[in-house]
């Protein structure tokens, strides 16, 4: 899968089902997640996360912050209540209509469509705070790891980087569901039960790879923790990071 490919599928479900797509709840499919309560899944999650830093005793500068994967705003309209100026990135054009909709902020939450591998539209050291939740989860790992050095880039000296990515299948979910690369033989079969419906096909990559990739590019690793965020087949990590201020 490609980048264009992995565009293609989140353009669908942000014409079809958006907030599902975003957040599949068993209950909540063909359009039933009512605005209110999907937004409110959003505070929460931030006032969680930012309550899990400050457990870490580091401080975070209420500047920035750039909410990666940003689908229709749940987690930037959040942030936006924290930060003075947040920026939302999404690679769907029919997601980020929908955020520019339930935006509440006007120019203090922005939103941006991004279809490359990097984050080349921001400069180095823009932001207080990165985050991104269940995203890099979904695009091939090749994707992930650009955006993780990407994440490093942007954030500025002694800011925090926040992300969740699965590291592996569960051991006793391994032979029911997807290697880590979905094989041929896989994606014909989704297509076969799915039909053109989009697909929402999951990756993962090893915790020590991870861990590797951010010490050796100037990150320095505050704490990691298993979440449960990923599909319940899954082993996943929060990653909490900073940055060194002499980069
Ligand atoms: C499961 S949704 C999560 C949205 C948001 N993080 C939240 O928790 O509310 C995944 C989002 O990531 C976006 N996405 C997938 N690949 C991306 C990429 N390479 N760059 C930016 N956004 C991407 C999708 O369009 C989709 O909106």
């Amino acid at each position: 899968m490609n980048l264009e490919e992995v565009q293609a599928n989140w353009e669908k479900y942000g014409e079809q089902d958006p907030l599902w797509g975003i957040l599949a709840w068993p209950d909540k499919d063909d359009n039933r997640w009512d605005r209110e309560s999907f937004f409110q899944t959003g505070v929460e999650e931030i006032a969680e996360v930012l309550a899990y830093v400050r457990g870490l005793h580091v401080q975070i500068d209420a500047q920035s912050a750039l909410d990666f994967g940003c689908g229709v705003g749940r987690l930037s309209q959040a942030l936006a209540a924290h930060f003075q100026q947040v920026h939302g990135v999404d690679i769907s054009s029919s997601m980020l209509e929908l955020a520019a909709h339930y935006n509440q902020y006007s120019d203090r939450c922005q939103y941006h469509l991004n279809t490359t591998k990097d984050l080349s539209l921001f400069a180095n050291n823009t932001f207080d705070f990165v985050y991104s939740n269940i995203t890099l989860q979904h695009m091939p790992p090749r994707y992930a790891e650009s955006y993780i050095l990407e994440f490093l880039r942007v954030l500025k000296p002694n800011g925090i980087l926040v992300f969740q990515i699965p590291s592996a299948p569960k051991r006793r979910a391994r032979k029911f569901i997807q290697p880590l690369r979905p094989t041929r033989a896989w994606r014909a079969y989704q297509k076969l039960r799915y039909g053109d419906l989009p697909t929402m096909d999951m990756y993962g990559i090893k915790r020590d790879k991870i861990l590797r990739l951010l010490v050796s590019n100037g990150g320095h690793v505050l704490d990691v923790q298993a979440d449960d965020n990923a599909d319940t087949q899954w082993e996943s990590y929060r990653y909490c990071v900073t940055k060194a201020s002499n980069d």
